[in-house]
């Protein structure tokens, strides 16, 4: 065959229409794989080494300027990588986000009425509501150009998720193109891809007649479907698709939940015909029973079901809390149970000394999942379930959470089993290991903690995971059994040693790339992987850090409100001089910091060893100012303190959009409030303000200043 060339490969790259550089894209994936395949496997090149490389270059050109077009088997990323790890990277313009849970009815009445206070809904306003399966599949996103298929991505970590267009390009249930007339220029539809139980029969029956791998459950059968490096096993597998969410859109084609959906089914997108759209809790309810009776007969699985606000502009004023909706929820379906034996109890030491027992479980299928483990939560809990080794205990999974020890089967206790003895010395240092008094309550903490600190090094190693862990810094390559070989190795100590790594791998006699599961092309990759982090978002920044009760919430608070890590740093030790110091006052006074937290995050500053690792780290990664996410509305970086009774929207939903225009929100005012908003009836913080001479916004005057161009 020799020298092939693609009909286009003369038009030069600036001049390419996006489909003939899809086309020409896929081409050129094919020739270069077909001449990778002769050059390595049959040692029978057809073409000469310049020629292979200018195959190359036209394939970058192409993908520099449609970076959207990148395939997941493109030549670029394919290089020498590992099945797995063939996926680009995409960032979604919109995050996709998770669901908060209800368990029971009553948390459904408790969500309408939290929506109906929130929105300042009186009894004769309606709030409609929609409910619909939860599907259990994985979800996807889908990028519409010109009602063009351009690009899909999964959900990843939320924020960044991996490049499978090619692989949903061969999907029958996902169209190509969108039928209609008035469709927006780009449309990102979102939805779930999943398989149907009759499917994943069928599939499992050929891989095992095929001697193949067998798949747990439908969902991961799914999953690994899409996840295929070569797009043609995907187009064998019987994958369907549910839309019934979307990001970023030029326009929507409707101001309802139900209108939006309606419209994607017109244009050719599967849709659930299940969907309901009701008008309270009650019969938001009643739809969730009926839907455990027919869930056997779907046909698919389902693990509970959501409900949405049917208006759009309810769901904008509703917005998000943390990386969940507050104007949906999923209700899920009661927790799959179990039965099997208790082998052994273990005792982990997590990052912050707290001793966690885990019962290591005879394996048992839970819900089409194989579960070795649960967690036995505490001592406590241990006792008061009088769980012993060798008893026969009920397990039970529910979707995503860890598995959990329900109870024990006491008819079939093996004679001589002893009550389970929760070790007092830490397993892994020796440390004593106690449970803390709380000062107010006098009450014993449920959790036992080593006492050991840093020289314990199951809380080092721990630290070290959470670290790098995906909502953390996210190293690629940095997986948990690295970190334990790096730690005890002496190679990764603390956090400042991963950034020094590359420099003194390159001084070291037995080289990374030498390690045993190593090469070059993996050290390479996770040199870059941590170079690519030497910059990083403030308030991941201090979510690594790993102090107690600092969460991702609660780090993205801290870094919006000192804005960068030396402002940080140094209000922090000064806080730690004493509670009437102005440092300690103001960071009491962020809305969203109580007091214990504000305690453990001095606390942690107050320890030298703990500034000095900050210190170290801040020579090699610089932290960056938090996304200017509405940098400039005319309220960023303002502190509001909001009073007395609003008008137009609840206290809630006043904090909410304050928040959401880069506004600080305090509970109290000082001298470095900027504005008190007032309503009706305020008080003494009314007083107070003008004592200070703070500025008093009336709530419209506030409306009226954020509507303002920045
Ligand atoms: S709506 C902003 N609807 O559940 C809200 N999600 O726990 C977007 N899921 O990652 C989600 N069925 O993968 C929505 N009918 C449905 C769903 C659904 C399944 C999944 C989805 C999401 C997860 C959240």
């Amino acid at each position: 065959m020799g020298k092939a060339k693609h009909k286009t490969a003369g038009i030069a790259v600036d001049k390419l229409s996006q489909e003939q550089a899809l086309a020409e894209l896929k081409w050129l994936a094919a020739e270069i794989a077909r001449h990778d395949a002769l050059y390595y496997r049959s040692d029978s090149p057809e073409i000469s080494d310049a020629d292979y490389d200018l195959l190359r270059r036209r394939n970058e050109q192409i993908e520099a300027r449609f970076p959207s077009l990148r395939r997941s088997d493109s030549p670029s990323i394919k290089v020498g990588a590992a099945p797995g790890d063939g996926f680009g990277k995409v960032r979604h313009r919109v995050p996709m986000l998770s669901l908060g849970n209800a368990f029971s009815d009553d948390d459904v009445v408790d969500f309408v009425a939290r929506i109906r206070r929130f929105l300042g809904l009186n009894e004769d306003q309606p709030l409609n509501i929609t409910a619909e399966p939860k599907i259990d599949g994985l979800s996807i996103s889908l990028r519409y150009d010109d009602g063009r298929l351009v690009e899909a991505s999964t959900r990843g970590d939320g924020t960044e998720g991996e490049n499978v267009t090619a692989n949903v390009m061969t999907m029958p249930a996902i169209p190509e193109t969108l039928n209609g007339r008035d469709l927006p220029t780009s449309i990102d539809i979102r939805g779930e891809i999943f398989m149907a139980h009759a499917d994943f029969q069928k599939l499992n029956a050929d891989q095992q007649a095929a001697g193949a791998k067998i798949f747990a459950n439908p969902r991961n059968a799914a999953a690994g479907s899409l996840r295929q490096l070569d797009p043609s096993v995907t187009a064998q597998r019987p994958l369907r698709f549910f839309a019934y969410a979307w990001g970023e859109a030029q326009f929507l084609p409707g101001d309802t939940q139900t209108a939006v959906i309606d419209a994607f089914k017109n244009w050719g997108l599967p849709t659930n015909p299940e969907q309901r759209l009701c008008e309270n809790a009650e019969q938001l309810i009643a739809y969730y029973r009926e839907m455990e009776l027919k869930r056997a007969t779907l046909g698919y699985d389902i693990d509970g079901i959501v409900y949405k606000v049917d208006r759009l502009d309810y769901q904008e004023r509703l917005g998000f809390v943390s990386r969940a909706p507050r104007w949906a929820v999923a209700h899920k379906f009661p927790a799959e149970q179990a039965t099997t034996v208790l082998n052994d109890i273990e005792i982990q030491v997590g990052r912050t000394g707290a001793l966690t027992p885990v019962a290591k479980l005879e394996p048992v299928t839970v819900g089409g999942v194989v579960v070795s483990n649960a967690t036995l939560h505490n001592e406590d809990e241990i006792a008061r379930k009088d769980v012993r080794i060798g008893d026969t205990v009920v397990v039970q999974r529910a979707g995503d959470v860890i598995p959990q020890i329900v109870s024990v089967i006491l008819e079939k206790r093996p004679d001589g089993a002893e009550p389970f003895a929760f070790p007092t010395v830490c397993p892994a240092c020796g440390s004593h290991a106690v449970r803390e008094k709380d000062e107010k309550t006098g009450k014993l903490d449920a959790v036992r903690r080593c006492t050991g600190g840093l020289i314990c090094p199951a809380q080092r190693v721990e630290r070290l995971k959470h670290f790098v862990s995906r909502t953390a810094f996210d190293i690629d390559g940095l997986g948990d059994k690295s970190i334990q070989a790096f730690y005890d190795d002496g190679l990764i100590q603390s956090p400042p040693d991963i950034f020094t790594l590359e420099a003194r791998d390159q001084r070291a006699l037995k080289k990374l790339k030498d390690r045993e599961g190593w090469g070059s092309q993996s050290a390479r990759k996770l040199f870059t992987a941590i170079d690519a982090r030497r910059e990083i978002p403030l308030d991941r920044f201090i979510f690594a850090l790993g102090i107690r009760h600092v969460g991702e919430t609660t780090a993205k608070v801290l870094a919006r409100s000192y804005g960068d890590i030396t402002t940080f740093k140094t209000a922090m030790i000064a806080a730690a001089e004493g509670t009437e110091s102005e440092a300690w006052l103001d960071l009491n006074n962020i809305d969203g910091i109580g007091e214990t937290v504000a305690a453990a995050i001095v606390e942690f500053f107050a320890e030298p060893h703990n500034v000095k690792v900050v210190d170290e780290l801040l020579t090699d990664v610089e932290p960056q100012p938090l996304e200017a996410v509405a940098a400039a509305s005319p309220v960023t970086g303002k502190s509001v303190v909001f009073t007395g009774t609003l008008e137009n929207k609840s206290r809630s939903e006043a904090k909410a959009q304050a928040e959401r225009l880069g506004a600080k929100v305090a509970g109290s005012v000082s001298k470095k409030t900027d504005y008190v908003v007032a309503g009706a009836d305020a008080g003494s913080k009314l007083t107070k303000a003008r004592d200070l001479g703070v500025a008093v916004l009336t709530e419209d005057e506030w409306d009226e200043l954020i509507s303002r161009q920045p």
